[in-house]
């Protein structure tokens, strides 16, 4: 009896910790309170708790390869199955130290097969210094799209600002969706102007290049956006400032390379949805310049009083209740800011969803007015 004790201790331990039945509970008893148990009863329960050993290590084996398998199954999900709404979230940087302020990024599968983030900053009106400043800050705190233009002479800031943000570990190249746009006054010489935007964003390639706005010579402009892609300069190629289906079918007619994005002014009082509507077949994307009606424009958008009580609702500001909305409206969005706390207020867009009937209520404030004429 005195060998067995060791046994019926650790069998006692085992039934306390996986809570074994009743049942076995008096069998082990019984066994106990015998003063002579025959010999192969002994063995019986040497065996019964090694059995009971196996099919518990069994079970954790079984648990913890179920949980891999879980694991495996849905990485290999994410890679092969295309979203079905084409929009996702962001994979996160590898070795990143900043990850996005709140929630996930996520991004739109555009026709050209790359991935672009939903929501990234506007440079347009800042300086190279001060777009240095705003690009590196936004990317340290989850930003992965930057929109930057020809026109806007902020290049070299975005170079510099990316330049940093690889070099401080914060992103990789890969990581970040940079645009720009071939002005008006390059329209003669576009693929000079497309090598010129390289050079001062210090880059090998652009995610996205824009014509800027329609002008006499946009065909050779698209062709040679067409070839910056073919020579592996441009990834995705869009326009910019087109608001009619007439206006995108004529590009329709010479495109080779469909447009992946249109990028065009678009907020509450502008919701341009007939042409939302019209490119969807097409697997374009609407990016929305002045997502808050631009500067000096903005209090219209923030003291509206549908924006104000929603935005209440959610403990929100008004300027998220908008970039939530165009989100959920199947838009990208590139708010502009140079302000820190407003760059950083403008990605917590990705912890909240707006319901139904307020997505509803906001396109109810759509009046087809625009702020700019061109
Ligand atoms: N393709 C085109 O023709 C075209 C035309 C215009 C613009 N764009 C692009 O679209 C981007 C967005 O347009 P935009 O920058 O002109 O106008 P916007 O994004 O509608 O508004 C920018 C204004 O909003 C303020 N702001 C930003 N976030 C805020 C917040 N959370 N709370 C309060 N105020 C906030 C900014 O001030 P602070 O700096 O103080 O934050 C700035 O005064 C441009 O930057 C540019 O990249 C393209």
């Amino acid at each position: 009896m005195r060998t067995l004790q060791p046994w019926k201790s650790l069998k006692l331990s085992l039934k306390a910790r996986f809570n074994l039945e009743n049942s076995c509970k008096m069998k082990t008893l019984h066994f106990e309170n015998k003063d002579k148990p025959f010999l192969w009863e002994k063995n019986m329960s040497c065996l019964k708790m090694w059995k009971r050993l196996l099919l518990f290590l069994l079970a954790i084996l079984m648990m913890t390869g179920c949980a891999f398998g879980t694991k495996a199954a849905d990485k290999s999900q994410s890679k092969s199955d295309t979203p079905k709404s084409n929009v996702t979230a962001t994979k996160e940087t590898k070795g990143a130290s900043q990850k996005p302020a709140e929630g996930k990024l996520m991004t739109v599968k555009l026709n050209s097969g790359y991935d672009m983030p939903v929501l990234g900053l506007g440079t347009w009106t800042q300086n190279n210094t001060t777009t240095a400043e705003s690009v590196y800050f936004a990317l340290k705190n989850g930003y992965r799209l930057i929109d930057t233009a020809r026109y806007y002479g902020n290049e070299k800031g975005v170079g510099e600002g990316v330049k940093r943000a690889i070099a401080d570990g914060i992103v990789k190249r890969g990581d970040v969706f940079v645009t720009s746009k071939i002005m008006p006054g390059n329209y003669n010489n576009a693929a000079a102007a497309i090598d010129a935007s390289l050079k001062d964003l210090q880059l090998d390639y652009l995610d996205l290049m824009q014509i800027h706005q329609p002008g006499s010579n946009d065909k050779a402009v698209y062709q040679a956006m067409e070839q910056g892609v073919k020579d592996g300069k441009l990834r995705s190629i869009g326009i910019s400032n087109y608001y009619t289906k007439q206006q995108v079918d004529e590009v329709l007619s010479y495109a080779k390379i469909m447009p992946a994005v249109i990028q065009n002014e678009n907020h509450i009082y502008y919701q341009n949805t007939a042409l939302q509507n019209y490119v969807k077949q097409y697997g374009i994307v609407i990016e929305c310049w002045y997502p808050f009606g631009g500067r000096g424009n903005t209090r219209d958008s923030f003291e509206n009083k549908t924006i104000v009580e929603i935005a209440k609702a959610h403990e929100k500001t008004p300027a998220q209740i908008i970039l939530r909305w165009q989100i959920q409206a199947g838009y990208v969005t590139i708010p502009g800011s140079a302000n820190p706390q407003h760059i950083a207020e403008n990605i917590a867009v990705f912890d909240f969803a707006l319901s139904a009937d307020e997505m509803q209520k906001i396109a109810g404030l759509n009046q087809q007015r625009r702020y700019e004429n061109w």
